[in-house]
Formats: C-alpha cells, structure tokens, sequence
C-alpha cells in the first residue's frame, strides 16, 4: 500500500507515460486567459466545460487546471467575471471523466483547512484518485476585500499556507485525534474521514514565483508551474534543472510544469492574423489595463516601453508563453520545451471546445512522432 504521505501514481493520467503531458488551463472563468472582445471567447458555462472535459478525456490529455477567481477584473467584458467555483467544478468533471486528473484551485487563506480537507477527499473519491490540488495564496487585494480577510504580508502568506497543508496532510495520514497548534492555527482533536482514494494523497501543485513561494513549491508540492522564458529555451532549461535539484537535494521528485497560449492554424499567416485580432484589435484593453494596475504596473510605475510590452502580454493570457503558429511550428515549439526538461505544460485557447479538435488531431501525431508523446 502506497503512503500517504504520497501522491497516487498508477490512477491518474498525470503519471501517464507521455514524456510531456499536456492539459489545459482557465477553461473555468469566462474568456478563460485571452483578455479578448471577440464574440467567440470562451463562456466559462458548465455545458461548454463539461463538452470541453470529455473532449480532453477522450484525446488523452493529463490535466485540467482551473483558476481560482472571486471577482471579475472589469473592463467591457468583464474579463473572468463568471466563474466556477474550482473544487465543485472539478468534482462534477471528475464524475463524467474517466482519466484526465482534475486540480481545484485552493485559496489556503480562505478555505479553513477541515473543510478543504473533507471537500477534497470527497472529490478525490468521486474521481478515484484523480483529484489534484493547486493551493494559491492570492494576490489580489480587492478579492480580499470582498471576504473581509486581511491579506498577509507576502512572506507570511506562505508560513500560513505552510501550516494549513501541514494540517491537511496530518488529516489525510492514519493519525486521528491530534492537536495542531502553530502560530497562525490553533486546533484541537483534529479528525477526518475518509481518507483519500487510494490509500496514497492527491497529487498537489503550486506556482510561486518568489523565491519564498518556490521554496514552498519545492518543498511540498509534487508539481511546480513557472513561467518559462519568452526569448531563450537555454534559460528556461536551466530554471528547471534549478528546481529539480533543489527537490532531490530534499529528497523529493518534482514535476517542472509551464503555461502556453495556442493559436493555431493551417497557417502560420492565418494563425497570427487571428492571434492579432483576439488580442491586439479586439483585445479588451480596459481589462488589462485594470488587471496591470492591480499589479501595479502602470506608466507611472514602470518605464513606458516595458508598459507597452508587458500589456500585450497581458492581453494574451496574463502571461504565458505565446504559441502562434501551423501545427508544425507548434508542435515543434512544444517538444522544445520537453527537451528543455519541462513535464509538462497547461495551454489555453480562445475558445477551447471550437480548437482543441485541430490541435488535437494535427499537433498530438506530430508529438507523437517526435517522441514527446506515445501513440495513442
Ligand atoms: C499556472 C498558474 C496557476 C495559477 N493559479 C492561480 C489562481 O487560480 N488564483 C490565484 O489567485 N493565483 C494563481 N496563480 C498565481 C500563483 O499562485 C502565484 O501567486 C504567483 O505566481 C505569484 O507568485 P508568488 O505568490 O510567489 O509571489 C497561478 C499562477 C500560475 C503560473
């Protein structure tokens, strides 16, 4: 019987045997990650979700991660504005799936760690074994705000996130009954059943880009999601070799993750026309504009030429790699970043049910045959 200390392997299709699993990212929210006006951005309804699920199912794909959002970010369309709440999303996934492992994306300081436990455990069961968590501890002051939570300085935000997985984890173990008393907890006979599916854990994410949230990452989590580098796959190589040497020097197996934004098309002139008119034309510039404020990144704030720079970038899907292209640049970008050392990757689309098909059938067999993906 596998620990608990440990995540699953064997149930979930994120130990699948693909040198680089794949998954997708946001599908959650409306408009997803494009900051787009275009009439067919994505609705973020639970039908289209659902469609969307079984779609990646049935191709293969390892993940779907969702994005952890309270409150839209404004602007025309009021980008991310509807969303589905992540743990109940993923639960109803996992019920009509067979293999792709569902994340819920967990705000550590707003969730009190019982009920995330339970909640968890009840997902991890509904999907058998399939449940993966991506703890967050926010950054956006106004969602806060909305709670009444006083946000943390940011140092403290993962101290407290420490101890609230610390809690999760103990109730997950076969210790029943215990006291956990930390600076910022204090609880006392603490129990919870069932214990996850399995007899092992879920698997656990997280994307800190700090050094104090990559520590955390490094520390706790089985998979870690960084920004890869827009202009050279030698440096995204060696943030990756970084970060799995700091894991094995902690005894621990880490899974270096990143985040890609796909267009793509029979052409690669037909694949930046459309990339030019969701994001640049008919980006929702209000938005991004409101979302790079939250950030503090205004013209005031920052020089103007890195402004301009990083609001488009922002218009594609706040952040994340930009792969624009036919389906052999793609699909050669993609493998790129395999041999760069990456598991993996969780992509976005304008509208995701409309192009996963294509992406499905023209970039999945040239990943096959370059090795980064067994055949199907
Ligand atoms: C793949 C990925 C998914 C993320 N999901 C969320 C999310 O759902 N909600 C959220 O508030 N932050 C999310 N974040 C933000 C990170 O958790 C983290 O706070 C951010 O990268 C800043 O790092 P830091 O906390 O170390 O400063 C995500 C980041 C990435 C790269």
């Amino acid at each position: 019987m596998l620990a608990r200390s440990e995540s699953t392997p064997g149930r979930m299709a994120m130990y699948s045997a693909n040198k680089l699993k794949i998954g997708l990212f946001g599908a959650n929210c409306s408009s997803g990650r494009a900051v787009t006006k275009v009439p067919e951005r994505w609705t973020g309804n639970w039908p289209d979700n659902l469609k969307l699920a079984r779609m990646a199912d049935e191709a293969g794909l390892e993940f779907l991660l969702p994005i952890g959002r309270w409150k839209g970010y404004g602007g025309e369309t009021d980008y991310q504005g509807t969303t589905l709440e992540t743990i109940t999303w993923a639960t109803g996934l996992l019920a009509a799936t067979k293999r792709v492992t569902v994340f819920g994306t967990v705000h550590a300081p707003l969730f009190n760690p019982i009920i995330a436990a339970k909640q968890i455990v009840t997902a991890d069961h509904i999907g058998e074994g399939r449940f993966g968590l991506n703890i967050v501890v926010g950054w956006n002051e106004g969602e806060f705000e909305m709670f009444g939570v006083k946000q943390r300085d940011h140092e403290q935000r993962y101290d407290y996130a420490q101890e609230w997985l610390d809690v999760i984890k103990t109730i997950w173990s076969d210790q029943e009954n215990f006291d956990f008393k930390g600076k910022y907890l204090d609880m006392k006979a603490v129990r919870g059943k069932p214990k996850p599916y399995g007899g092992g854990r879920p698997l656990i994410m997280n994307a800190g880009a700090s050094p104090v949230g990559q520590a955390f990452a490094i520390r706790n989590c089985d998979a870690f999601f960084m920004q890869a580098s827009r202009t050279s796959l030698e440096e995204t190589a060696q943030k990756v070799a970084r970060a799995k040497d700091q894991a094995k020097q902690q005894g621990r197996e880490l899974g270096v993750y990143t985040v890609g934004v796909v267009t793509c098309k029979p052409t690669r002139k037909a694949a930046e026309e459309y990339y030019h008119h969701c994001m640049e034309e008919h980006a929702d510039w209000s938005a991004v504009d409101g979302i790079l404020a939250l950030k503090n990144i205004t013209p005031q704030t920052v020089p103007m030429e890195q402004f301009v720079v990083q609001r488009s970038q922002f218009a594609q899907g706040l952040g994340g790699l930009a792969i624009v292209g036919d389906p052999d640049h793609v699909a050669r970008q993609i493998a790129d970043l395999s041999k760069a050392g990456l598991t993996g990757i969780a992509l976005s689309l304008v509208n995701y049910a409309d192009e996963l098909p294509y992406f499905c059938d023209e970039v999945l067999p040239r990943l096959e045959r370059t090795g980064v993906r067994a055949k199907r």
